[in-house]
């Protein structure tokens, strides 16, 4: 079956269903999702959305921030777009219906996370991004131009290499015309065109065994954009949140926001001892990438699994009234935090890299923009400054509405696209051979791309999920497709462009470290 819109949104966080409201004054928006509305990354973020909304606060100031963190990796112009529209997209924000808490005074209460110099980061208690996620869901389903699609899976962004072509890295002008797209109810394959397409499908948390993400963080969006020939950047960038609760087996697994080290908690090697000043003399409010890296230290060192967090010397009704979400889950499993320390670990959790885009949220790929987690602006550099991606995501996905609203009058859809062909492909026989493969992902890049690299691990960890590849390649050319299948060859995409990226760095800078290269090379941006 062919459907026909103007604008398809793959993605139904902040990234898509902002995009999706806004470009719904232009024409008619298919949203799809893979799973319901609700399941998204944005539905998980704690500590909140960053943007200058006082003194002594100032532009300057949050730019600054964003590049130090970043390491000499951002791109300058990327950072002031965002840095200097947050505050309109803010006010956005509040007019869907979010609600960020205010002081008794009636301003907003501002948080501070790591490698912020002020407090900018405004919340709603400590779930922000359900907060968020829950108003745009409002506001979409209220909108009578955009058709929502749950549990539509999309496959492949439809190209020249659909009709026959043949589509290289260099082929000039690639054009995306809409996508396959699988209904996961009735196992049917629809093609859905597009004037415009934007890809907002989130992170790649999925390709490690622990992870803050949840199970739809697969990298689709970034998989399917590198099999079409576009550009994919920056992705040996990968973000480990320093503070995931340390519960063993559960996934996601739980974050303690870095707003509860912002409001004063500092972290102790499990002898008690405070460790972060050894490191760096911002101690426990250091940039993440630092953190992470100070953590995994003390942990190798003393051969422990986990440190602890403690925040019982702060005022114990004040912090049940600031984090209730993170007191009452860390209750759940025996920690009353007001009066023990929480034991964490760093934990997959952020990808800075993805789908390269220019200012307008334009990916390499005409009439394709891509926003959100899986897009590579350049904000984040080599290492994102806390709660700078959520407000990313809202002005990219703005900047592309306003581009592409110039040019959708002067598109036409592509009716030369023929439908999915699976001729020749049976059910696959063994499903635990996908179940196991991906368990394989997960485990290569959690024991040699994690943390701390060395050549001798990545070399080891691409030569093992090439096996990998090969075996899936074959398994998805003669299966019916499924989710399960799309999602193994992403992650196996996803984790071979992480590691390929890694191999071709050849030093140390934000979050890739790497023990061949300790060093860097010449700064770039900054
Ligand atoms: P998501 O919100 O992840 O949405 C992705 C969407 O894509 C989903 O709807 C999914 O179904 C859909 N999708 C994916 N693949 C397909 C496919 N093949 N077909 C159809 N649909 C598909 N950032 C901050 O700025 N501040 C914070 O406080 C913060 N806290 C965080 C806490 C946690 C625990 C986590 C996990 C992240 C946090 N982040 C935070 C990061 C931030 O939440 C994400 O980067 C951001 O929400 C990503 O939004 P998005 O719109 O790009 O994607
Ligand atoms: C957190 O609350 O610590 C997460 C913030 C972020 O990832 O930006």
């Amino acid at each position: 079956m062919t459907r026909k819109f103007d604008f398809l949104v793959i993605g139904s966080g902040i990234a898509g269903m902002s995009f999706a409201l806004k470009a719904a004054k232009f024409g008619k928006v298919a949203l799809l999702c893979k799973g319901t509305l609700s399941e998204s990354n944005t539905s998980y973020a704690q500590g909140g959305i960053a943007s200058v909304m006082y003194e002594p606060d100032s532009f300057e100031k949050h730019m600054e921030d964003t590049l130090i963190s970043g390491d000499g990796h951002c791109d300058i112009e990327a950072v002031k777009k965002v840095v200097y529209e947050a505050p309109s997209q803010i006010e956005e924000l509040i007019r869907w219906g979010v609600e960020f808490d205010k002081t008794e005074q009636g301003l907003f209460d501002l948080h501070r996370e790591g490698g912020h110099s002020e407090h900018r980061i405004l919340h709603h208690k400590d779930n922000s991004g359900y907060e968020i996620q829950e108003s745009l869901i409002r506001q979409v389903k209220a909108h009578s131009e955009i058709e929502v699609y749950e549990h539509y899976f999309a496959i492949e962004i439809l190209t020249q290499h659909h009709l026959g072509e043949i589509v290289t890295h260099h082929t000039p002008n690639i054009e995306c015309y809409g996508a396959y797209v699988l209904n996961q109810q009735t196992n049917n394959i629809h093609t859905f065109l597009s004037k415009i397409t934007l890809l907002a499908t989130g992170g790649i948390g999925s390709v490690y065994s622990t992870t803050t993400n949840p199970d739809i963080a697969t990298g689709d969006g970034i998989a399917m954009v590198h099999r079409a020939r576009g550009i994919i950047k920056d992705m040996e960038f990968v973000q480990f949140h320093p503070t995931a609760l340390y519960h063993p087996g559960e996934r996601p697994t739980f974050l303690i926001s870095e707003a509860i080290r912002g409001y004063g908690a500092v972290l102790r090697t499990q002898d008690g001892k405070q460790f972060m000043q050894k490191y760096d003399e911002r101690g426990s409010l250091a940039p993440r990438d630092i953190v992470a890296r100070a953590i995994d230290n003390e942990m190798k060192m003393r051969g422990h699994d986990f440190v602890y967090l403690d925040v019982t010397k702060m005022d114990a009704d004040e912090t049940k009234v600031h984090f209730p979400n993170i007191y009452q889950k860390c209750l759940e499993h025996g920690i009353d935090i007001t009066k023990d320390y929480i034991p964490v670990s760093p934990t997959q959790h952020y990808l800075c890299g993805g789908i390269k885009v220019d200012l307008n949220g334009r990916s390499s790929i005409n009439r394709l923009y891509a926003a959100g987690e899986c897009s590579c602006t350049g904000l984040h550099g080599a290492n994102r400054l806390a709660s700078n991606s959520l407000i990313e995501a809202i002005v990219y996905a703005d900047a592309a509405v306003k581009d592409a609203a110039k040019y959708i009058d002067s598109l036409t859809f592509n009716e030369f696209i023929p439908n999915w062909n699976d001729e020749g492909t049976s059910l696959p026989e063994e499903m635990v051979l996908i179940t196991q493969s991906f368990r394989e992902v997960e485990q290569i890049m959690s024991t040699y791309v994690g943390i701390v690299r060395s050549n001798l691990r990545l070399v080891r960890a691409i030569n093992r999920l090439e096996i990998l590849y090969r075996e899936t390649e074959h398994l998805f050319d003669k299966s019916v497709v499924s989710k399960e299948i799309c999602e193994l060859r992403n992650v196996i995409s996803v984790a071979y462009l992480i590691i390929k990226q890694a191999l071709m760095r050849k030093e140390s800078r934000g979050l890739h470290y790497t023990v061949d290269y300790p060093g860097r090379m010449k700064q770039e941006g900054l």
